[in-house]
């Protein structure tokens, strides 16, 4: 069976896919996106995903090119004609084609993607056993909260831990906190059991992966705190994770080649990604 992908009305194969040349997606990274989860048949926070997408959208004034019950629709044929039940849909809107000038265009449509791809949930090995990271600087710009998808420095550092052996890069700002991962969220839980990250202000993108964990915290009866941590606190840590849509939650258990804690996955972290699991196994639940 060929895969096929969605751009701009039509179902092509995806071999031959294509955008114009003009797009501002690829002339300015003038676009946003989300990238959903497939388990089970189901879209796994589709509510929050496209909630999100609505902000990115306003927050751009990118036009939204059909109501949010045509997308669903579109999406899952998609879904349907890929014959994916576990899988990924990455979803992209830019706005529209145009002669290249910088200022936006009147009168364009935006342009419309969407790709599907079958998948697992990660690796158990990754929840067993953990994952180290690297730390860079944030040289990203103030609206992190916005799903652009201008995402060279996530590029830049994702490559930057790849080549150190890690999984992920933990962006530090100027001011020695961790702002969150290039494709993910950053967590701790101190000595006193408390879970922290940071507050969904405009220095990250505030995750799906990341709320749902946090309701998931909270029907736990954990102790949460929204604030900043420094490196050195997390390296103090009794545990530290990453989250996202295709890690879930993942134990970090090495940070710059220092082991966080014994160097073992947490307790709480476990009890996390096992929540989480069951919550992508029956949603409502
Ligand atoms: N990445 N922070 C950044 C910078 C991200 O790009 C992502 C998502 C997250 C986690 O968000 P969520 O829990 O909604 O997946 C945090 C997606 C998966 C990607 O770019 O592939």
């Amino acid at each position: 069976m060929s895969r096929i992908a969605y751009v701009n009305g039509r179902y092509v194969p995806h071999r031959g896919a294509a955008v114009h040349v003009e797009d501002r997606g690829f002339q300015f990274a003038d676009g946003v996106y989300e990238v959903f989860a497939v388990a089970g048949g189901k879209l796994i926070d589709e509510e929050l995903h496209l909630r999100r997408l609505a902000r990115s959208l306003a927050e751009l004034r990118i036009e939204k090119p059909f109501s949010e019950p045509v997308l669903r629709h579109k999406m899952r044929e998609l879904l349907r004609r890929n014959r994916i039940a576990n899988g990924v849909l990455y979803l992209q809107i830019t706005r529209g084609a145009a002669p290249r000038e910088h200022a936006f265009p009147k009168g364009v449509k935006p342009s419309v993607v969407m790709t599907a791809r079958p998948a697992r949930p990660p690796d158990p090995s990754f929840g067993e056993r953990g994952v180290a990271i690297v730390t860079i600087p944030d040289i990203r710009w103030r609206r992190c909260d916005i799903k652009s998808v201008s995402l060279l420095p996530n590029v830049l550092g994702k490559q930057h831990a790849k080549e150190a052996g890690a999984y992920e890069a933990w962006q530090v700002a100027e001011d020695g906190h961790v702002t969150e991962g290039t494709s993910t969220n950053a967590w701790i839980v101190t000595r006193d059991g408390t879970l922290v990250t940071r507050p969904a202000d405009h220095a990250i993108l505030n995750g799906v992966t990341r709320i749902t964990v946090l309701a998931l915290a909270r029907k736990e009866g954990l102790a949460i705190e929204e604030r900043g941590f420094t490196v050195a606190e997390a390296l103090a840590a009794a545990e530290a994770f990453l989250t996202s849509t295709t890690s879930y939650v993942t134990p970090v258990v090495r940070i710059d080649g220092n082991p966080v804690a014994n160097g073992a996955p947490g307790r709480f972290t476990k009890k996390l990604l096992s929540r989480y699991r069951s919550y992508v196994a029956a949603p409502e639940a």
